[in-house]
């Protein structure tokens, strides 16, 4: 525990939902991160299809993606206030081809088996439905940052795109997205000859950082938000990056 802890949330169980709405309090209040998770969203809308009105976003949690996009359907993986419905991402409850988009922010890297989400993402995606996502990424910087400055584990050396046992929130591996779309891209391609990686977009390399996420205090203020994006925007993204946008098209059937 740091002085740096946001106090809303210390001592709570990760894995409880009251951290979950905490957390949403948290993004709400902290006017730099409100901010970061809003160019976040838009940046996931302006990747959606041109017609687009079935769209799920899986992992919801603390977010306000519904604030931008009304017609999104927000779900989570436990029943939560204010969530559309529950889903787990390896076993959806939408019929085939019946979504037009999947989203997520934050949360490819908390799923216990991403073969089978992506089994799940081609079978419930229309042909030219696409999958947008943000996710942390690894760069030589991210790389240092992910392994000692944030409380999930970041393995880029596993083996497999499976995690052991564990809570929604508590398992993962930040890696894991960098593993399926970068390093095993082939493997990807092999398995899932319906989906293609239309771009990897990498993003932010201190913005999230001093925002202090959702478990930490602000360092800065909302205000000093344009000017956080306009300096990082000058430093090398594939070399500093700490996340990606990253954007897959379900090919026509
Ligand atoms: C780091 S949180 C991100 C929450 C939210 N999207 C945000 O950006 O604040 C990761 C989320 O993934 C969810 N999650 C974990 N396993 C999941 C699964 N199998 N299916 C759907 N969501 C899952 C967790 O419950 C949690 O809400």
């Amino acid at each position: 525990m740091s002085i740096l802890d946001h106090p809303l949330t210390r001592g709570i169980d990760l894995d409880d939902p009251r951290n979950t709405l905490l957390r949403r309090r948290i993004i709400r209040e902290k006017r730099f991160l409100k901010r970061l998770y809003d160019e976040w969203y838009a940046l996931i809308c302006s990747r959606l299809p041109a017609s687009c009105e079935a769209v799920l976003e899986i992992g919801s949690g603390a977010g306000h993606l519904d604030e931008m996009l009304p017609q999104v359907i927000t779900s989570e993986v436990f029943p939560l206030e204010g969530v559309d419905r529950v889903e787990d991402a390896t076993a959806l409850t939408f019929a085939d081809e019946s979504l037009d988009a999947i989203v997520m922010t934050d949360v490819l890297h908390h799923i216990p088996d991403v073969a089978q989400f992506l089994r799940e993402a081609s079978r419930t995606l229309r042909s030219g439905g696409r999958l947008v996502m943000i996710e942390p990424w690894r760069t030589p910087w991210s790389d240092w940052v992910y392994r000692n400055l944030h409380h999930e584990p970041f393995r880029p050396d596993a083996d497999e795109w499976k995690l052991p046992p564990g809570g929604p929130l508590s398992m993962a591996n930040g890696a894991l997205p960098w593993m399926v779309f970068s390093r095993d891209r082939r493997l990807f391609e092999a398995q899932n000859p319906e989906l293609a990686i239309a771009s990897i977009e990498p993003l932010m390399p201190v913005a999230y950082l001093v925002s202090g996420g959702v478990s930490m205090r602000s360092l800065l203020p909302g205000s000093a938000y344009p000017f956080v994006r306009a300096a990082e925007r000058r430093v090398l993204r594939e070399k500093g990056a700490m996340f990606a946008l990253i954007e897959v098209h379900r090919l026509p059937r």
